[in-house]
């Protein structure tokens, strides 16, 4: 049994990568959760602001359904080879102020999956991602393997569903992570 949070780093309505966290929770194990966090409302850093004004409320939510969640899953794009801005915006958010990270990231269990219309499936954009959160001391989740989708299009249908094949395999990822959990 797991309560897991993620978010897709993508703020389209037909986001592929939107789509598949919607897959993964509709494929989480019995008794477990896996609740969507809204980012669309995070602005982007800014050090005055937080120096101004305090850490926003859309970050503050973030960071206590992240502090309180048995682990995060995110859904990357891939941009120019390395981590969608709109996503790492948020993350650097969340590893602020410096002395609430231990509260939020610190060994925090994440899993990273992504899709991208193109070949390699977000391999790249992965290997970036774990530079990131290895700074903000999460804990990748490895044993599962990496899940790429490739070639977006063939695994999801217009209106966002993935095909039987991606549902069985994003199901079998999200019972290996919440075992790991254990
Ligand atoms: C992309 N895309 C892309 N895809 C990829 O596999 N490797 C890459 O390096 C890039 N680079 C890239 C840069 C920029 C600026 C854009 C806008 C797009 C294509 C990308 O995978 C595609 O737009 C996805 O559909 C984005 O994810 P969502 O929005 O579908 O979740």
């Amino acid at each position: 049994m797991a309560d897991l949070v993620g978010f897709a780093g993508s703020l389209r309505a037909g986001s592929y990568n939107r789509a598949l966290l919607a897959a993964a929770a509709d494929a989480m194990p019995d008794g477990s959760l896996l609740d969507v966090l809204p980012i669309d409302d995070v602005p982007l850093y800014n050090a005055d602001v937080e120096t101004g004004e305090g850490i926003p409320a859309s970050v503050r939510l973030i960071k206590d359904r992240i502090a309180a969640a048995d682990g995060l899953v995110i859904a990357t794009p891939e941009y120019n080879g390395g981590v969608p801005g709109v996503a790492k915006n948020v993350i650097d958010w969340v590893s602020r102020p410096p002395d609430d990270m231990k509260r939020v990231t610190y060994g925090k269990p994440v899993a990273l999956i992504g899709a991208t219309p193109g070949g390699l499936g977000t391999a790249l954009s992965q290997a970036a991602w774990q530079q990131v959160l290895r700074s903000l001391r999460m804990r990748v989740f490895t044993l599962g393997g990496p899940f790429y989708v490739s070639s977006a299009a063939k695994s999801f249908d217009g209106e966002g569903r993935p095909s039987d094949e991606l549902a069985e395999r994003i199901a079998a990822y999200m019972a290996a992570f919440v075992a790991s959990l254990r």
